[in-house]
């Protein structure tokens, strides 16, 4: 241990026992399967893109990705279809509303954004593959590259989603009616449930968010998973509508690109520098993790991350763990 790697731990240590007293929120409870999550867990990991690891508390309790499988497909999307074609089903703009709203931007009759239920379904449609297993199967190995581990599918939460699914049902048949996605709606549901029902931990997120911030090339591996030039929007996506009708407060306080899920988890990109992932099931009224965003708020200003910070220059963190 380095002295500033010794900080930085400290620093995770300190912001995990501070809000582990925190029992503020509730469970999500609507899709069952996610009410079974112990709400006293609480894990926390940080991973920079050369591979160092700091972690406390339950950092290897497993969850499902949720909502946070989305900036993943959107990348996916992008690289399989181009901007143009994407753009053409999903908008750019924050939506201002809940993740799961049955609406669709009344000028385009199109979601709008990658980030939200409505947008993520249309995504899955473009994603999905015949036979349905395919396409899941190649999500999975994309993150699994990221994450740098084999990733599997909770069967659990994957059957509780469907059977309870009809929210998610109803903004797919209302795209289906204007047009934005194919006549496969079922397949394109089941894409989007199986994304979501993806198992990761603290250090597989931070890892993939990591990933991210190294121009899509994975700490761990050196591999390249995605592709660099399209990450920017991804970015940019998450930045503006990662955590919904909060994403504006979230810009200001935290100031880095992040994504929420209801299973507990926030995952934020610190670019070319970290990524982080917090997880506590309790959710504030958003559907955000209530100790997740008080963690990130503090590590930001303790590690002084936000992207418009004076003292971060691009690189900043990186230069001080180098010792440069
Ligand atoms: O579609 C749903 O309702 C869930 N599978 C995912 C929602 C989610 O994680 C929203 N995030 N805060």
């Amino acid at each position: 241990m380095t002295p500033a790697t010794t900080q930085i731990q400290e620093i995770i240590d300190e912001v995990h026992t501070k809000y582990k007293k925190v029992d503020d929120g509730t469970v999500a409870t609507y899709i069952p399967e996610l009410g079974r999550a112990n709400p006293q867990d609480f894990g926390i990991c940080l991973a920079t893109v050369d591979g160092q690891l700091f972690t406390a508390g339950d950092w290897e309790r497993e969850f499902t990705i949720q909502s946070m499988c989305k900036p993943f497909a959107f990348q996916m999307a992008l690289e399989q279809h181009g901007m143009q074609k994407v753009r053409q089903h999903v908008g750019v703009e924050p939506s201002g509303d809940a993740f799961n709203s049955i609406e669709l931007d009344p000028k385009t009759t199109r979601p709008f954004n990658a980030m939200i239920n409505a947008g993520a379904i249309a995504i899955a449609s473009l994603i999905k593959q015949t036979p349905t297993e395919a396409g899941i199967a190649a999500f999975l190995a994309t993150m699994s590259r990221a994450a740098g581990r084999t990733l599997t599918i909770d069967e659990a939460v994957l059957e509780s989603e469907t059977l309870t699914g009809n929210r998610n049902r109803a903004i797919a048949y209302l795209m289906r009616n204007f047009g934005i996605i194919d006549e496969g709606v079922n397949e394109s549901l089941h894409q989007y449930f199986a994304q979501c029902s993806m198992l990761v931990n603290c250090r597989d997120l931070a890892m993939m968010a990591a990933t991210l911030a190294n121009m899509g090339r994975s700490p761990v591996s050196g591999e390249s998973v995605f592709d660099f030039q399209l990450i920017k929007y991804v970015l940019t996506l998450m930045f503006t509508c990662g955590l919904y009708d909060y994403a504006g407060g979230w810009a200001y306080e935290v100031g880095v690109p992040a994504k929420s899920g209801v299973s507990g988890g926030i995952f934020a990109v610190v670019n070319r520098q970290l990524g982080i992932a917090v997880y506590s099931p309790k959710l504030d009224a958003q559907g955000n993790s209530v100790r997740g965003i008080l963690a990130c708020r503090d590590l930001a200003s303790h590690l002084g991350l936000h992207s418009f910070e004076f003292t971060n220059t691009g690189s900043n963190f990186m230069q001080w763990l180098c010792g440069d």
